[in-house]
């Protein structure tokens, strides 16, 4: 055998590897997952019917141009077909994204901490991150973001809500953000969260790119509609845009039975998003007794929650594994806690008050 091996491209020494929430312990007592940002309802019946559907079909590819979700998309956002692109979840539209854009000498800006999945995809394509501290609130920080454009910058992500802290940027500020960003420079909205917020000052990313060429919308089927492991995600977007995201698609990237399910929950949206409506309630409940605990919580708009507890944070991770609640630490920083069932809910608040009457 011979000694070398293949040459991979430098880019790729020292990319951090995507780490995926924890699963729940198998066979354990009770073990609630709260480390994905999931959407604990099972799949409704009409959608799974779909799915079944289209799996005695699996023999064939699929639809390549995703052409009933694109026209589906289209009418439930009033915008054209062409406008609207799709791929394997949005972290590979995202990804589509950064290939039509940037490479080696290019500089993509995101604020940090923020999706973690920016980083990686940024390093893959040879493009250079700038990460812009979050404020000491937990919130981008848009002019300094602004501040960090350089004309190496070819993409910013904007990511609202932002993961892992929920927090949002509001109307005004993002208006006043875009009106800064060079017209060559594309800003991403990554809008994955977009169906839990309840803040009428969070624009809606849709409207702001229907004037703003340079103003790409990111959103997902993974949340609010529960469709996760079926990898489906879409972009809205002008037409150079999108026609580039079509370029950049891995062939039959979606599957069929992704794209048919997705049409069927755009179907099933009133009850969908009255899920959507419950962990909202849920939401308010966790934060309001998290801070009647003494909590110091970030106003939220997604879907999970964040504790800042820097050295504490994966004590208290392992505490709630403990007693059968699997969160997200980020070591050093803090956790991020999804709003599951309510009994997960329920035993997270448990955990959290035992570990705050300890200090
Ligand atoms: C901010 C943000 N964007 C994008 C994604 C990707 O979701 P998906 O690829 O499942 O659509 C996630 C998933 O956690 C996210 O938090």
């Amino acid at each position: 055998m011979s000694e070398t091996s293949p040459k991979l491209r430098a880019e790729l020494e020292g990319i951090p590897t995507y780490k995926p929430g924890k699963p729940a312990a198998a066979g354990g007592p009770v073990a609630y997952k709260l480390s994905s940002n999931e959407n604990p309802y099972p799949p409704l019946p009409g959608v799974m019917e779909s799915v079944t559907a289209a799996a005695s079909s699996f023999n064939r590819y699929p639809d390549m141009m995703c052409t009933g979700l694109m026209n589906e998309l289209a009418e439930r956002f009033g915008v054209p077909a062409s406008h609207v692109a799709t791929g394997t979840g949005s972290v590979g539209v995202a990804q589509q994204l950064i290939q039509a854009t940037s490479g080696p000498g290019d500089e993509v800006i995101y604020a940090w901490r923020s999706f973690e999945a920016y980083p990686i995809i940024t390093q893959i394509s040879g493009a250079t991150s700038v990460k812009v501290p979050l404020t000491p609130g937990d919130v981008h920080d848009l002019d300094a973001m602004a501040a960090a454009i350089t004309d190496r910058t070819r993409m910013i992500f904007v990511c609202n809500p932002n993961n892992p802290t929920g927090t949002v940027v509001r109307r005004a500020e993002l208006e006043r953000f875009l009106d800064r960003v060079p017209g060559d420079v594309l800003v991403v909205l990554d809008e994955a969260y977009r169906e839990f917020i309840r803040d009428p000052e969070v624009p809606d990313g849709v409207e702001i790119y229907r004037e703003r060429p340079n103003v790409c919308v990111l959103r997902t089927f993974s949340k609010a509609y529960g469709l996760a492991g079926l990898r489906v995600g879409f972009a809205i977007a002008q037409e150079p845009v999108a026609a580039a995201l079509r370029k950049t698609a891995v062939p039959f990237g979606v599957s069929q039975l992704a794209q048919d399910a997705a049409i069927a929950s755009l179907r099933a949206e009133d009850e969908l998003l009255g899920r959507v409506g419950s962990l909202v309630g849920e939401r308010s409940r966790v934060v309001d007794g998290l801070r009647a605990q003494g909590w110091t919580v970030p106003e939220t708009q997604a879907n999970f929650v964040w504790l800042r507890l820097g050295e504490r944070t994966v004590d208290f991770a392992a505490a709630c594994e403990q007693h059968g609640v699997v969160v997200r630490p980020f070591p050093g920083e803090g956790v991020r806690v999804t709003i599951g069932e309510v009994e997960a809910n329920d035993i997270f608040l448990k955990v959290a008050e035992g570990f705050q009457k300890e200090l």
